[in-house]
């Protein structure tokens, strides 16, 4: 699976492949990272890629020509190439987008700086627009890494271990339950005496309590989803 990052700052994004998960999958070839500076692509003599908004408004908007040049790139080189475009004005990225994307050959991230990006751009390029969050950041990098995250370790072969990608928090309604690593009494705080017993009946009882719990305490909202899916 490839990922190409369109964006003005690549410094930003490069340090996450550097280590953990994702490098190894780098290193065995199950993911593919590759930049694209519009900069890069700028007419202007000074290679500018801003501009004040047309109509007024505060602040500068990333401008078209770099932006429709570089993305042409992408498009003539790899018709496949999904394009991705983050900013808060849109849609909130879900565990069911990172399993449905991860099954795409090419995604290009497209990261918004200054007060935005040409609304053209998005309506000429984008097959989906997403937020992560209600919330503005400096621009759409971390956003688009965070999508890359999640989109990854969906992908075959990423996570060592198949079985942690099933029975996760967001694969069902309900948040997962506490996990505990060893010694199982520490500093006298001790693992639930259930999780010791190995009697796995009894544990998976007590993880979906645990997970109601949790659920009701961070995401009421869910549970009450839980409740009326177990009702139907
Ligand atoms: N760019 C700035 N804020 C953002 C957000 N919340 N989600 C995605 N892209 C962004």
């Amino acid at each position: 699976m490839k990922f190409t990052f369109v964006t003005l700052f690549p410094n930003l994004i490069e340090g996450y492949f550097q280590d953990s998960i994702l490098k190894r999958a780098i290193d065995k070839d199950l993911l593919k990272i590759n930049y694209l500076n519009p900069r890069e692509f700028s007419n202007n003599k000074h290679s500018k890629v801003d501009d004040t908004a047309v109509g007024g408004g505060a602040g500068m908007l990333m401008n078209t020509q770099p932006l429709f040049d570089s993305l042409d790139l992408l498009k003539t080189e790899d018709e496949n190439t999904h394009i991705v475009f983050l900013t808060p004005v849109a849609k909130p990225f879900r565990q069911n987008d990172a399993k449905r994307l991860a099954k795409k050959t090419h995604i290009a991230f497209v990261s918004g700086r200054y007060e935005g990006i040409d609304e053209r751009v998005i309506e000429r390029y984008a097959d989906e627009v997403f937020s992560i969050g209600d919330y503005i950041l400096t621009g759409g990098e971390l956003a688009s890494l965070v999508l890359c995250d999640a989109v990854s370790r969906n992908v075959q072969g990423v996570l060592g271990n198949s079985d942690s990608l099933n029975v996760e928090s967001f694969e069902s309604v309900l948040l997962e339950a506490p996990s505990f690593s060893k010694p199982k009494i520490y500093r006298g705080n001790e693992v639930p005496k259930e999780y010791l017993k190995g009697n796995h009946s009894k544990i998976r009882t007590l993880k979906i309590a645990l997970s109601e719990c949790k659920t009701k305490f961070f995401r009421p909202e869910q549970l009450l989803k839980h409740k009326t899916k177990e009702n139907l």
